[in-house]
């Protein structure tokens, strides 16, 4: 896109001369011509200019004043002012540039001079635009890391708590299960309870050490008998009418990844697909060997390198999402589901979980036609 540059200069010769001399540049520049201060304040309102060169001796407002103005109001504050006079006082410089003025030009002024020191305002401008940018980043970032911190401490806290509970609900279930008939079909089910527990158990363990800074312990295991827990654990919980999809394995490979986090990862995107099948559907899960080029890793998993990966995919046929959504689904504390008790931590736990094992979770959703999650796990 073109720059654009507001002349501001109550003697029509002066403007002709700038129009003669500059029309080489109308290729990279598109150029406003302005014979008073009130005409360049209406095109200012009108338009979004990266520089302005402006007169200093103007009869009603001068130049000095309209930088003020320039500089005083906030949608114009950020574009670079180089000041032009015809006047031989030496205290107009320091006037200029203490107003926020980035240079002041004497008249006659040569072409050459002029067309570089225009483009050197030009090159401040950008380099302001991309400071303002990084900054918002930034922000960005601290507002999320304090988030991501609050929320450590939180958890730390009631995963504590958890634990005496999870302790009561896997003992009392164990001795319910002794005191029932061998045959019993309430114990088979009890045995479940003992499980998810056991296994909420090692959850609860993890977040304390979340909390606590340690690192866990890295373990292997196949993703398989994972997939064939948690889907059985998962069953009762999701909605009527919702079928599963899960043709076992393609690959019974290791990756280098805790169990106990993949029934993380796992639990929480068939949650989710749950959520997204109010009325029923189909929840797809599958497993299969793949490889990676350096153009799929995004930008922000420095830490990942093309290869052979395990992809598992978790499909729903549910509600689905809308570009804008999707945009933030793996931001800690992002839910739209607030008003039913969601966190919007689920997403961000799964994300934290695998891009710590050098991988990478993508998504694919349409509004009203489904979601397909993708976790890549580097195969060693
Ligand atoms: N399968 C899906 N289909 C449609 N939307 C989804 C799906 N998975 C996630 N989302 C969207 O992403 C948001 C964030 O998901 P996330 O799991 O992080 O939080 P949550 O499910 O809202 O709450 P929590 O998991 O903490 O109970 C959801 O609120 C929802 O808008
Ligand atoms: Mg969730």
């Amino acid at each position: 896109m073109k720059r654009q540059i507001l002349f501001v200069d109550d003697e029509p010769k002066v403007l002709r001369g700038l129009q003669r001399i500059l029309r080489d540049q109308t290729d990279v520049w598109d150029m406003t011509f302005a014979s008073s201060a009130s005409e360049a304040t209406e095109q200012l309102a009108q338009n979004d200019y990266d520089v302005a060169l402006l007169d200093v001796k103007m009869p009603g407002k001068n130049g000095l004043e309209l930088l003020a103005g320039i500089k005083a109001d906030a949608r114009t504050r950020d574009m670079e002012v180089v000041m032009l006079t015809g006047l031989r006082d030496q205290s107009l410089k320091s006037q200029a540039l203490d107003l926020g003025a980035a240079d002041l030009l004497n008249k006659p002024v040569l072409k050459e001079d002029l067309v570089a020191r225009l483009n050197n305002a030009l090159r401040m401008k950008s380099y302001h635009e991309k400071l303002q940018a990084q900054n918002v980043v930034l922000e960005q970032q601290v507002i999320l890391s304090q988030k991501m911190e609050l929320v450590g401490v939180l958890a730390a806290g009631m995963a504590h708590d958890l634990n005496n509970i999870l302790t009561l609900i896997v003992g009392y279930s164990e001795i319910t299960a002794f005191l029932l008939p061998d045959d019993s079909k309430a114990r088979e089910k009890l045995k479940q309870i003992t499980r998810a527990g056991d296994r909420a158990g090692m959850i609860v363990q993890q977040i304390l050490r979340f909390g606590k800074q340690t690192e866990a312990p890295r373990g292997r295991c196949t993703l398989g008998p994972v997939i064939d827990e948690c889907l059985e654990l998962l069953r009762p919980a999701l909605p009527e009418g919702v079928d599963i999809e899960w043709e076992g394995p393609e690959t019974d490979r290791l990756v280098q990844a805790d169990a106990t986090e993949m029934y993380q990862v796992l639990m929480n995107l068939c949650i989710n697909a749950g959520h997204a099948m109010k009325h029923g559907g189909v929840l797809k899960i599958s497993l299969i060997e793949t490889e990676l080029d350096a153009d799929s890793i995004p930008p922000d998993h420095e830490e990942m390198c093309p290869g052979s990966f395990l992809r598992l995919e978790v499909s729903d046929t549910g509600d689905g999402m809308d570009p804008a959504t999707a945009e933030h689904i793996f931001e800690p504390l992002f839910t739209t589901r607030g008003s039913q008790g969601g966190t919007g931590l689920g997403l961000s736990v799964v994300q934290r979980i695998v891009k710590n094992y050098g991988g990478l979770v993508t998504v694919e959703s349409s509004r009203g036609e489904g979601t397909s999650f993708f976790v890549y796990l580097p195969l060693p």
